[in-house]
């Protein structure tokens, strides 16, 4: 096979998901029939959106004089050569405005709104806060009146984020029921848009929820993927040829499926998602939806089908990750379908892996990862010694750990 030609097609990954917000079984539209026409209006602009050159020259001219895009790929030298294995390039969405991948759907969503729908208000859920920083600053530029909702864990455990949105104008709103964590934001959030719908947008912030939401997101965090093809065929600044593994972290799955997807037909290339292990998958106390079977079970949170931690009743089991952004019960419907046709795989890194990832990069490449990032890296630490010295891993660094210092500064206590 020569460099960066495709292999034969076995299968039309462009071809999901169907006209029902279908991925094979999972994906789909769960929602109260009040929100059925705001669902199909949206549709009908991203439809629009996708094809219309004034509307993609616009987002491309705010990501390349706003967001800082194309973010650049850095080869990790003494990672690489501390683990004595594969070579190691880091996807670098850390370096994106605001410090991480969440600004690629934010501003793509924003403008769709802005431009196409008449809308005047966002509403948007937050678990790092990492999203509705992302959210306000959107709504910041574009002038659009902006609510985040956000469990008070999560708030807690990412005060500093809580502070910027506010600071951006954003009015932060609480959330005391449930675990109060991303799940409750996400029910209060869409409580609101059901009240609200005719002057209001929900901003989801991760390839999950109702159709259009999966594909909308994914094709705006796809840039990811876009970008870091062409900057791994050049053989300047990048290794000149397609990397053997990619490796993301998978919360809701948008960095993942963001890098993933413009290279889903090069099958040669294997795309792993790393879930959050937390305390161990035999604790229970994970957000691991794929390794453990017997929480992990098809079902429908949040709007969509895909795999969701449920106890035996099928109530919404409690999850847990060092990482607020990716501690949630359900992935997006993609992963799902892609791991049932075997083109992605999944693992997981417990909290203590995540934070070897953590320190490793801080200490051997003068960068400090997200939580949720640390998790790629985390796996990386095992996969690349087990790999040869001409072999390649693309970490997709979906962000930058400023706003975890509080929780790493307990941790390493
Ligand atoms: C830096 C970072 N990476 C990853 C994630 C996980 O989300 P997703 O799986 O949608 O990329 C988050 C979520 O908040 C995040 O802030």
């Amino acid at each position: 096979m020569t460099q960066g030609a495709k292999d034969p097609q076995r299968v039309n990954y462009r071809a999901v998901p169907d006209e029902s917000g279908h991925f094979g079984p999972y994906g789909g539209k769960f929602v109260p029939e009040t929100l059925m026409p705001a669902l199909e209006e949206l549709e009908e602009a991203y439809l629009q959106a996708r094809s219309d050159p004034d509307f993609l020259a616009e987002l491309a001219y705010l990501q390349r004089t706003y967001v800082g895009r194309p973010t650049p790929i850095t080869y990790a030298r003494r990672l690489s050569e501390h683990l004595g294995g594969a070579q190691i390039y880091l996807k670098r969405e850390d370096l994106a405005h605001t410090g991480a991948h969440k600004i690629n759907n934010a501003l793509g969503q924003a403008l769709l709104m802005k431009r196409k729908m008449g809308k005047t208000r966002i509403v948007a859920e937050t678990g790092a806060g990492q999203h509705g920083v992302a959210t306000a600053t959107a709504a910041a530029l574009l002038g659009i009146e902006c609510v985040v909702y956000m469990g008070t864990v999560d708030m807690a455990r990412q005060e500093p984020n809580v502070f910027r949105m506010r600071l951006l104008g954003t009015e932060v709103r609480g959330v005391d029921s449930g675990s109060r964590t991303l799940k409750d934001a996400i029910n209060e959030a869409i409580r609101d848009w059901v009240t609200n719908v005719r002057t209001t947008h929900y901003l989801l912030g991760s390839a999950l929820g109702p159709h259009p939401y999966p594909a909308m997101v994914r094709d705006f965090q796809s840039v990811i993927g876009q970008e870091a093809l062409q900057q791994m065929l050049d053989s300047q600044d990048g290794p000149g040829r397609l990397p053997d593994v990619i490796v993301a972290c998978v919360g809701g799955g948008s960095n993942a499926i963001g890098i993933f997807h413009p290279f889903l037909e090069y099958e040669q290339v294997r795309l792993i998602g790393v879930e959050a292990g937390g305390l161990g998958i035999e604790s229970g106390q994970h957000a691991a939806r794929f390794a453990d079977p017997k929480l992990g079970r098809l079902g429908v949170l949040q709007g969509t089908k895909s795999y969701v931690l449920q106890d035996e009743d099928g109530q919404i089991a409690l999850t847990h990750s060092i990482s607020a952004g990716l501690d949630y019960a359900s992935v997006g419907p993609e992963h799902a379908w892609l791991r049932d046709l075997g083109r992605s795989e999944y693992t997981y890194c417990t909290d203590e892996q995540a934070m070897a990832g953590f320190k490793a990069l801080c200490e051997l490449e003068g960068i400090i990862p997200a939580l949720e990032s640390a998790h790629a890296i985390g796996h990386v630490l095992k996969l690349a010694p087990q790999m040869d010295k001409d072999q390649i891993i693309l970490v997709n660094l979906s962000g930058r750990g400023d706003k975890d210092l509080g929780t790493v500064m307990k941790e390493l206590k």
